[in-house]
């Protein structure tokens, strides 16, 4: 197993910190990628977001008439989201936790979605994409956003570290059992608040569970 290296030993610590201003980091608007395909899921399907920070992706997927559950390690965060929820007048069930401590359910969500969680190393990467996979009902759609490596020259957001990017090839692999709906490297200009703006070298992928 790896040593976490700053600021991952601490990641509530580190987050909190990163949190405690009025301004969303990541603005209050969805991800783009996940905005684009959240169309598989339907309203009323039950859709898990992993580590949804100050709630701009489960608030958007809530409005949208989905049933949310979200998590992330923040309390800072978590209680920007609650706060978001209210303002748009929907419900989500947030929790603080971290992914390794979150009390995963198995085959629930009918949609599962994991958008810039590259705080994780390859080992903790391994176990939250293996719970992710779990997590899905047979024939539940997981849809993921991450940085690709080239991101290390754009410098506009992630986690700055190589070992935490992702390829595509990598992402096919480690989903090799789900079928594979969608998966693209591409380069864009992001606009989602203060911590990911500029042009970024991304990769997206739409995957269901057999
Ligand atoms: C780049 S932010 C993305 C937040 C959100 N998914 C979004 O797209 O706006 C990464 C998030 O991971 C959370 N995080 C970091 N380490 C974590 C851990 N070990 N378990 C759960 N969440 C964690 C942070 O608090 C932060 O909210």
């Amino acid at each position: 197993m790896s040593t976490p290296s700053p600021p991952f030993t601490d990641p509530a610590g580190t987050w909190d910190r990163r949190y405690a201003v009025d301004e969303y980091l990541f603005g209050k608007q969805p991800n783009a990628w996940l905005r684009e395909h959240a169309s598989v899921w339907k309203p009323g399907d039950r859709v898990l977001c992993v580590a949804d920070g100050e709630g701009r992706n489960s608030v958007w997927l809530a409005a949208r008439g989905l049933v949310v559950d979200a998590f992330d390690v923040s309390s800072v965060a978590v209680e920007k989201a609650r706060k978001l929820a209210a303002e748009h007048g929907v419900s989500v069930s947030f929790s603080v936790a971290d992914c390794d401590n979150y009390l995963w359910q198995e085959a629930a969500y009918d949609g599962v979605a994991a958008i810039f969680i590259q705080f994780a190393d390859p080992d903790m990467r391994s176990r939250i994409f293996a719970h992710a996979i779990r997590s899905l009902k047979p024939g539940g759609i997981l849809i993921l956003q991450g940085y690709t490596p080239k991101q290390l020259e754009y410098r506009t957001g992630g986690p700055g570290i190589e070992a935490h990017l992702y390829t595509a090839p990598m992402l096919r692999e480690a989903f090799r059992d789900l079928d594979i709906l969608e998966l693209r490297e591409y380069d864009a200009d992001v606009d989602e608040g203060a911590g990911h703006r500029g042009r970024s070298a991304l990769v997206g992928l739409v995957g269901r569970r057999r």
